[in-house]
């Protein structure tokens, strides 16, 4: 494949897939299920094309991994506390409870809309999350890790913390990224965390993929380096309610990170009674670690420093660490989407307009893993008209038109065609039909490249028909097998693209798969799309195909 360039490979080595020729097959190491994450989004207002893209990356990770025949277990959520949501909620008159109704619901509603499956769905409001966070703050505070102190100075109330002079720039100011600045004095309790460092830079000095891609690492380390102080845990009520309570002290919540990041657990099935690994529950040993997708703007301090100290403070041995895979931002104009700024796409409109598989093609392809891209409303169409309308959808129109005027829909599968398709049309994609850096791409977290794969293969086949000229071959008897040859090509192309695309495009896929008349008996089901059988040579002879339909109609304007 031309421009082929791996990035950088995700999951940790514990849970590769060694690649052996047969797709699909995983090594005996692997844990029993995968378990993927994204972060869980702020309940303080609705959600935009930004969250989307985060919660379809991780989607389509999540489905390639069942693609491959792994057990999945795909978590996303809600992050229902903090002075934001509290802030948001005094603003519209409400309730906090009853405000994080409202947004979480358009949070699920998102993933619905999007046909993300995800298998668990984390709000930090539920009790089996905050019972959790309080035995693992008890066993902290218990353990000594936890103390009180009194502290002033400068807080953010965007990042919900304490500023020290090591945030200032170098003019002495707070940067925007800090938002409003208030002085504050306050009693609080206190997460011994920078005991920790020296640990932490071990650790990321002997786990190169700790953090993808590897500029994120090194981001990090360079972070790590500047801790000095140790991590305000609490709010007094007085100052913030909404949250969860202390189990030693009513008087305060717990501050927003230690409840949020705790999600990744609380909803595993980690049981906070026990202080080893090795005593979790079976349903939480057989999915721990995982793949945690999360922002760029999320990874210092929150999950790079905060989280990996906490797992390690509450007894998670090094090997048993999650692998960050760190995304860039969809901006607008230049600029972070953000409803405060006003720069927001909505997604929901978008689905509505052109469907979900469109809006997840174009969030997917347009962007390298890990680094940012500007939202273009033009650019959405031109992609959806070049790769999924005419090239995609034209390519199934086509095939299935021809195969029902010349053949009366069904394929005859000559001898030579049986091993390999069409070499004489220089169908590059013999024997391996681009499989290996599907594959490759896929395990790098490049769904933007393994898309790639399978629209090389759909513009292949696109040449093909034009090389060929089915209509004229129709008309010579002689040609007979050769248009047989041609036609099954097409049709075996489209049954393996479907399968590479149906991470991607799940709907698509199964549009191909229905208008192929193929495994029918599994229509709208997962278990329709195996790796496995991304071979060549699946469809039989004598198979008859169905009748086409658009999948994809054109973009006018
Ligand atoms: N609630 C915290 C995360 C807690 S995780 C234990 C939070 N929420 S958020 O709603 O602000 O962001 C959630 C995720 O969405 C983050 O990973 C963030 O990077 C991502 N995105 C928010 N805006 C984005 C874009 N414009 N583009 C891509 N991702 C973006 O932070």
């Amino acid at each position: 494949m031309t421009g082929w360039k791996p990035v950088f490979r995700a999951h940790a080595p514990a849970r590769r897939l060694l690649y052996s020729g047969s797709l699909g097959s995983v090594s005996a190491q692997m844990p029993k299920e995968f378990f993927i994450t994204t972060a869980i989004y702020y309940t303080n207002s609705s959600p935009h094309v930004g969250h989307a893209y985060e919660m379809v990356l991780a989607d389509v990770i999540a489905r390639y991994h069942r693609l491959k025949g792994e057990k999945v277990f795909f978590l996303t959520g809600v992050d229902q506390h903090g002075q934001k949501v509290q802030q948001s909620a005094a603003k519209a008159g409400v309730p906090p409870a009853e405000f994080v109704k409202g947004i979480s619901q358009k949070f699920v509603d998102l993933g619905k809309k999007l046909d993300v499956q995800y298998d668990d769905w984390a709000e930090t409001i539920s009790d089996r999350h905050k019972k959790v966070v309080r035995g693992i703050l008890q066993r902290l505070f218990e353990e000594g890790k936890i103390y009180k102190d009194k502290q002033a100075g400068y807080y953010s109330v965007r990042q919900e913390q304490f500023l020290t002079d090591k945030e200032r720039r170098p003019d002495g100011q707070f940067g925007p990224e800090w938002g409003e600045i208030e002085f504050r004095e306050e009693e609080n309790y206190y997460f011994k965390l920078s005991q920790h460092k020296d640990w932490l830079l071990r650790y990321l000095e002997n786990r190169a993929d700790a953090v993808v891609p590897d500029f994120r690492q090194t981001e990090l380390r360079n972070a790590v380096e500047k801790i000095s102080g140790d991590l305000c845990i609490s709010r007094p009520k007085s100052r913030l309610d909404w949250g969860i309570e202390l189990p030693f002290d009513k008087d305060f919540v717990t501050y927003v990170w230690f409840d949020a990041l705790t999600n990744y657990i609380s909803f595993a099935g980690y049981d906070a009674a026990h202080s080893t690994l090795n005593s979790q529950p079976a349903t939480f040993r057989d999915k721990w670690p995982a793949l945690q997708i999360i922002g760029k703007d999320i990874l210092v301090p929150a999950h790079g420093i905060y989280w990996l100290i906490i797992l390690h403070a509450i007894g998670f041995p090094d090997d048993q660490m999650p692998q960050l895979l760190v995304h860039g931002w969809w901006n607008l104009g230049g600029a972070k989407m953000s409803k405060s700024a006003g720069n927001i796409v909505d997604p929901f409109v978008l689905v509505d307009r052109y469907g979900a598989d469109a809006l997840r093609y174009y969030l997917i392809s347009d962007i390298a893993t890990g680094q940012d891209a500007d939202f273009s409303k033009e650019r959405f169409i031109e992609r959806y008209n070049a790769d999924l309308a005419n090239s995609l959808g034209n390519l199934l129109n086509r095939t299935l038109s021809m195969i029902s005027q010349y053949r009366g829909r069904k394929l005859a599968r000559p001898k030579s065609v049986e091993s390999r398709p069409l070499d004489e049309y220089g169908l590059h994609v013999s024997p391996t039909l681009g499989l290996t850096e599907y594959v490759n791409a896929m395990t790098d977290s490049a769904p933007h490249l393994a898309s790639q794969v399978a629209l090389n293969l759909t513009v292949q086949c696109n040449q093909i028909v034009d090389a060929a000229r089915p209509w004229v071959l129709a008309k010579d008897s002689a040609e007979r097998e050769h248009l047989d040859k041609v036609l099954y090509t097409l049709a075996e192309s489209l049954r393996i693209i479907a399968i590479l695309v149906s991470p991607v495009l799940p709907r698509a896929a199964h549009g191909i798969f229905d208008q192929l008349n193929w495994k029918m008996e599994l229509s709208g089901k997962e278990e329709r799309f195996r790796l496995d059988d991304a071979k060549w040579g699946g469809l039989p002879d004598g198979h008859v195909v169905g009748k086409p339909v658009p999948l994809f109609p054109r973009i006018e304007g």
